[in-house]
């Protein structure tokens, strides 16, 4: 029985290795890939996600556009990590398969809709925006998502953008909030869990190894993308952030984490888009996400570079 799910992504190459990951693994079945202005602007993310699905010979997914902005902030972008491009690393051809007239946000709303209850997953890779649009113009399809299993956040690892906040739910406080007070099963893998899932240049060279398009274009992203987090961090690779949602629905035995309550901070800039994670339950606020804290990193990228393999 395979898994239904829809890919929110602000590609960047971290999402975009995620993406190959869901191609690449029979047990999922991609609906659609929605697209959300993050690491580039929406015009750049959802050319990304066509160029990958073409890189893994699939020109029948369905890749839309979705929110070109965060609901209430203005947006920030990260060329500073992902390049211009925000797939910068190798040259790749101009997509030639059409993005969907359907608006990404519609297209949520009406699978949700038309998909039998509990069956569909939401995998949100970027900001929050198209997901928390999706609930605010049809809040009765909230309770008919399986889970929504997202890349965002941080607590002991603490942020990436500000000292208090990881880039997704930065760059969009308002919509994390709903989704995180939403009520439906919500799976975190932050970078407490991402940051244990560093490239090395074994690691790379295995990518380079499959000898395939893929393999090459890979291998090549993370060469790029990892550069800017081993001069800030000093340390020997980079965390591949947005491929460790497909790990985790893949072989969640990789993963630990506990169901815990996070809450979302939206008023000071301070703390702006913090996910405050109540790790030690110290209050007695409502457990409301399974918070990832760590990874079997060799069995994470054993997994992703022989799912690779098969494209
Ligand atoms: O903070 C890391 C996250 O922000 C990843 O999803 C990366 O692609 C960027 O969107
Ligand atoms: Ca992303």
């Amino acid at each position: 029985m395979t898994r239904k799910i829809i890919i929110d992504t602000d590609p960047g190459q971290d999402d975009a290795v995620a993406i190959l990951l869901a191609l690449g693994s029979p047990e999922l079945e991609v609906l659609g890939i929605t697209c959300v202005a993050g690491n580039v602007p929406l015009a750049l993310t959802s050319k990304n996600a066509r160029i990958v699905c073409e890189l893994a010979g699939r020109r029948d997914v369905k890749v839309f556009a979705g929110c070109d902005r965060p609901l209430l902030r203005p947006l920030v972008t990260a060329e500073y990590v992902h390049g211009k491009t925000g797939l910068d690393g190798i040259p790749l051809p101009e997509p030639t398969m059409a993005l969907q007239d359907q608006h990404a946000v519609d297209f949520i709303i009406e699978t949700l809709r038309s998909e039998a209850p509990g069956t569909v997953t939401l995998c949100p890779l970027g900001p929050l925006t198209n997901i928390a649009t999706a609930f605010r113009r049809a809040p009765e399809i909230i309770s008919k998502v399986e889970q929504i299993v997202l890349m965002g956040g941080a607590y002991f690892e603490v942020g990436n953008t500000t000292p208090a906040a990881e880039f997704n739910i930065y760059v969009d406080p308002q919509a994390a909030e709903i989704v995180f007070k939403c009520g439906a099963p919500v799976v975190v893998v932050p970078l407490d869990a991402t940051h244990k899932a560093l490239t090395t240049r074994p690691r790379i060279e295995a990518f380079r190894a499959l000898g395939t398009p893929v393999g090459a274009a890979v291998a090549s992203w993370t060469d790029f993308f990892e550069r800017f987090d081993m001069a800030k961090y000093g340390s020997e690779g980079a965390p591949l952030h947005d491929p460790c949602v497909i790990a985790w629905l893949l072989r969640p035995d990789l993963f630990e984490g506990r169901f815990i309550n996070v809450e979302i901070e939206t008023h000071s800039e301070l703390t702006m888009g913090m996910t405050v994670a109540d790790w030690w339950r110290v209050t007695k606020r409502e457990p409301n996400a399974l918070f990832l804290r760590d990874v079997d990193a060799d069995g994470f990228y054993t997994l992703l570079t022989e799912r690779l393999a098969r494209l």
